[in-house]
């Protein structure tokens, strides 16, 4: 499994163009089973994308994915029985299963795998195919759907989940009538998978709001896409910045996406300015904390960047408190950074966070993805050697994050990765 092996101490300075987005680029590829020859541009090479890959093929696509562009050929698909193994291993996995519904009338999965934030369940996804039309059986590692016939109607969710959002929009696309989500969730990539759909022939308003008409249209046609940037990646590189006290610009950004995590970075006495397509973010100094910070649905700050501001935080001046709203288990990466030297206390996911001058290197260990991010900015500031374990999980995100930090000027290797 690859370690990242970080020296820290180095003032990062330089510049870094961001890619494809994963959030965007997974629903994407799952409504892709929709549609007929489907051309996908800026696709990240990530572990996640490629295990999508893989389930398209088994589901009968036929697959070509070259540099960041991936081909999805779905008219020949045959399959709705989604596999075990990969199914396993990616909580958007979960995402096939409303295209299959919609394309094929039913599907077989399992319940899906992916980083253990919390219990995660899928309820809100099933009772939306039920509310369509749908019956449902649910097994204890496995559950299926049938649909004789589906209908639009009206899907209220109790939480704007955006796995939930995303997959009754891909049910919905070719379900007769009209669907309306109420209370969605309006993330970036809700908005991007819309615009992948609508550009493929679907009939959608609405996403970047908490309502989303979707009106059923017969079949999609051949397209042509490229994926929205990594708000996310974006954030953890401007996040690494300011951690290290240095001096970076990012490019190939959407300053609306980006301005949840810029204004607490700038909140925290970080400097930031704007130019198009791209943020310059410089922290000449120690930073100075937030007095509290919840983590929400968009457009407030993304639980996605909560270890890597955690981690920030515990290197600045005074004191703050983190409210984790969304994943009620979302702390994997707390005793590791404590084991650095991180004053910082949990009471479930409320987190007190007392900001000491210097984190101490030390061998750590990723227990999923950015919470492995944040890891690694923890080892860039440290003083030595940090080694972060569990790579696997830092590659489901981030493409080449080590070649990314050593173009600003890291001293990071990781060990034995497909990347290398
Ligand atoms: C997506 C993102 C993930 C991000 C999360 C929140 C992808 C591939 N993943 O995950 O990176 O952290 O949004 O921004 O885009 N919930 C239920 N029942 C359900 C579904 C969700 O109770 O059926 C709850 C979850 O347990 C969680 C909350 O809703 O507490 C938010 O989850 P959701 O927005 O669905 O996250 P994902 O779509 O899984």
């Amino acid at each position: 499994m690859g370690e990242y092996h970080i020296i820290g101490g180095r003032r990062l300075r330089g510049e870094v163009v961001i890619g494809g987005s994963k959030n965007a680029a997974l629903p994407i590829l799952a409504a892709a089973v929709l549609g007929k020859r489907s051309v996908i541009h800026n696709c990240p090479k990530i572990s996640d994308v490629e295990c999508t890959m893989e389930i398209l093929r088994i589901l009968g696509c036929v697959v070509e994915y070259n540099g960041h562009t991936a081909v999805i050929d779905a008219r020949g698909m045959t399959s709705h029985e989604l596999p075990k193994e990969q199914m396993t291993k990616m909580r958007s996995s979960m995402l096939f299963t409303g295209g299959l519904l919609s394309r094929f009338g039913q599907f077989f999965a399992y319940n899906p795998g992916g980083c253990e934030l919390g219990k995660r369940p899928i309820n809100l996804h099933l009772d939306a195919f039920r509310s369509l039309g749908a019956e449902v059986i649910e097994g204890k590692e496995e559950f299926s759907a049938k649909a004789d016939k589906l209908e639009g109607c009206k899907i209220c969710l109790k939480f704007p989940s955006v796995g939930a959002t995303q997959n009754i929009m891909i049910a919905a696309t070719l379900t007769q009538g009209v669907t309306t989500i109420e209370n969605a969730a309006k993330e970036p990539e809700v908005v991007d998978l819309q615009n992948f759909l609508v550009a493929a022939g679907a009939k959608i308003a609405g996403a970047g709001t908490s309502t989303i008409v979707i009106e059923g249209v017969r079949e999609l046609h051949d397209v042509e896409y490229t994926i929205m940037s990594d708000r996310i990646v974006a954030g953890t590189y401007l996040t690494a910045a300011a951690i290290t006290q240095g001096s970076v610009r990012i490019k190939n950004v959407v300053h609306e996406d980006m301005r949840p995590i810029v204004e607490k970075l700038a909140d925290m006495g970080a400097i930031v300015t704007q130019e198009i397509g791209a943020i310059n973010l410089s922290a000449p100094y120690r930073l100075k904390s937030l007095r509290h910070l919840e983590t929400n649905p968009h457009p407030a700050f993304p639980t996605d960047m909560q270890p890597q501001i955690m981690t920030l935080l515990a290197t600045a001046h005074d004191n703050c408190t983190i409210e984790e709203a969304v994943f009620e288990a979302r702390d994997k990466h707390v005793p590791e950074l404590v084991k650095m030297g991180a004053q910082i206390k949990a009471n479930k996911n409320i987190f007190h966070i007392q900001g000491v001058a210097q984190l101490h290197g030390t061998t750590v260990c990723a227990k999923d993805l950015r919470g492995g991010a944040a890891l690694i900015l923890a080892g860039l500031a440290a003083q030595g050697k940090t080694i972060v374990k569990g790579g696997v999980y830092v590659e489901r995100g981030y493409e080449a994050m080590h070649k990314d930090l050593q173009s600003l000027g890291a001293d990071i290797k990781l060990t034995s990765s497909k990347n290398d």
